[in-house]
């Protein structure tokens, strides 16, 4: 494979992070730029070993600042980009959708309009199968579905992926948008419901559960994911979109069931609370296309890669007790520092 320099924002978060490292393990030629502005969600931890891999560069900048958005497309040249890069907490949004239209809409829009004006060969936005809105589980939505989201993350997501077809019609742009189930596995920031319920269960804390916990989720192991990014990104034509799916549903009661049985801990442990605003019931997507066109097929057995997961967050204490402390921010800071005098 020839050598490309392939530019992932929001590197320093849960799939880009390991995204990284699965293109480090397949391309070991790629030359690797992780651009995050590390925000609360974003952690260098989750990369420790590769800041000393010569093909692997951080740069600290925020796809919503122009100019950051400039020195990165100037500095680096990239030929492929994946955006990662997003607010991605629903629940935050809820309370504050402001920085979800920066980050997510405005953002993607800069890395378009870069990636356009440096000839990159190749710009995959990742995309969710929240944009669809709420559908029952056999109405399973295609790419060409209506888009209906129903709170500002998704609606900030599903702009984005407007702005991205928008480039494609416009400017012949060569882009793909790709949108996920929920995914999981290591590294997940402990605000999503897989670590969370995984760490109170472990610490017997309380496990909040949203209204009656029959909300549907389609779950798809991170590496799986990981695979179809891939896929995408070297064998796809320009314009398409992909969902990427399994045949894994669950309700959040039972998922927390699932994980509280595996830890053998009771399931006093679940508490309900008062739902969300407007809530989704069920996602559920067709991910016939990508089967088809590209091949891709699940290769992870969920009850395996659920149980390697939670020994995962129990053999991870310090990742943790990091994060919850705030100390990995100090972590950030001297890979920053050290950056900033290397470059
Ligand atoms: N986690 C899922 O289940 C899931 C499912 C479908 C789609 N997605 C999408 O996948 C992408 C990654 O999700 P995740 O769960 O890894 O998120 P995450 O919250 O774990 O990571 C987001 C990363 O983006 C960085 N970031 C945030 N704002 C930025 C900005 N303005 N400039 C540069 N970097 C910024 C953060 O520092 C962090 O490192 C998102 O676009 C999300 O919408 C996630």
């Amino acid at each position: 494979m020839e050598n490309k320099i392939i530019l992932i924002t929001g590197g320093a978060g849960f799939i880009g992070s390991n995204f990284i490292k699965y293109i480090n393990r397949h391309y070991a030629d790629y030359k690797i730029i992780n651009f995050d502005k590390l925000t609360y969600a974003g952690n260098l931890n989750n990369l420790v070993g590769l800041e000393d891999t010569p093909n692997y560069t951080f740069m600290k900048g925020d796809v919503a600042v122009a100019k950051d958005v400039k020195n990165v497309f100037e500095q680096y040249l990239p030929n492929f980009v994946v955006n990662f890069a997003a607010e991605s907490h629903v629940d935050k949004s809820i309370l504050d959708p402001t920085i979800f239209l920066e980050t997510n809409i405005i953002g993607t829009q800069n890395m378009l309009n870069y990636a356009r004006e440096h000839n990159v060969e190749k710009f995959i936005q990742i995309s969710t199968d929240e944009v669809y809105g709420s559908v029952k589980i056999k109405n399973r939505c295609s790419e060409n579905s209506h888009i209906m989201p129903n709170n500002p993350y998704a609606a900030s997501k599903a702009a984005a992926d407007h702005l991205v077809r928008v480039a494609y019609r416009m400017y012949n742009q060569n882009v793909n948008i790709i949108r996920s189930c929920n995914n999981f596995g290591p590294f997940q920031f402990p605000e999503k419901f897989v670590p969370i319920v995984i760490n109170n269960a472990i610490q017997n804390k309380k496990i909040p559960i949203y209204g009656d916990g029959l909300h549907i989720r389609n779950w798809i192991y991170v590496e799986d994911a990981c695979r179809a990014i891939d896929l995408v990104l070297h064998e796809a034509e320009a314009g398409e979109i992909f969902n990427i799916g399994t045949e894994i549903f669950h309700s959040n009661l039972d998922l927390v069931k699932i994980i509280l049985s595996e830890l053998e801990k009771s399931e006093n442990l679940i508490e309900f609370v008062e739902d969300r605003k407007g809530h989704d019931r069920c996602y559920s997507t067709n991910y016939q296309k990508i089967r088809n066109m590209l091949n891709w097929r699940v290769e992870t057995n969920f009850e395996i890669a659920m149980k390697e997961t939670i020994n995962w967050y129990k053999n991870h204490h310090d990742w943790l007790a990091e994060i919850q402390s705030g100390e990995y921010t100090k972590y950030n800071e001297q890979i920053e520092k050290r950056n900033l005098l290397e470059t």
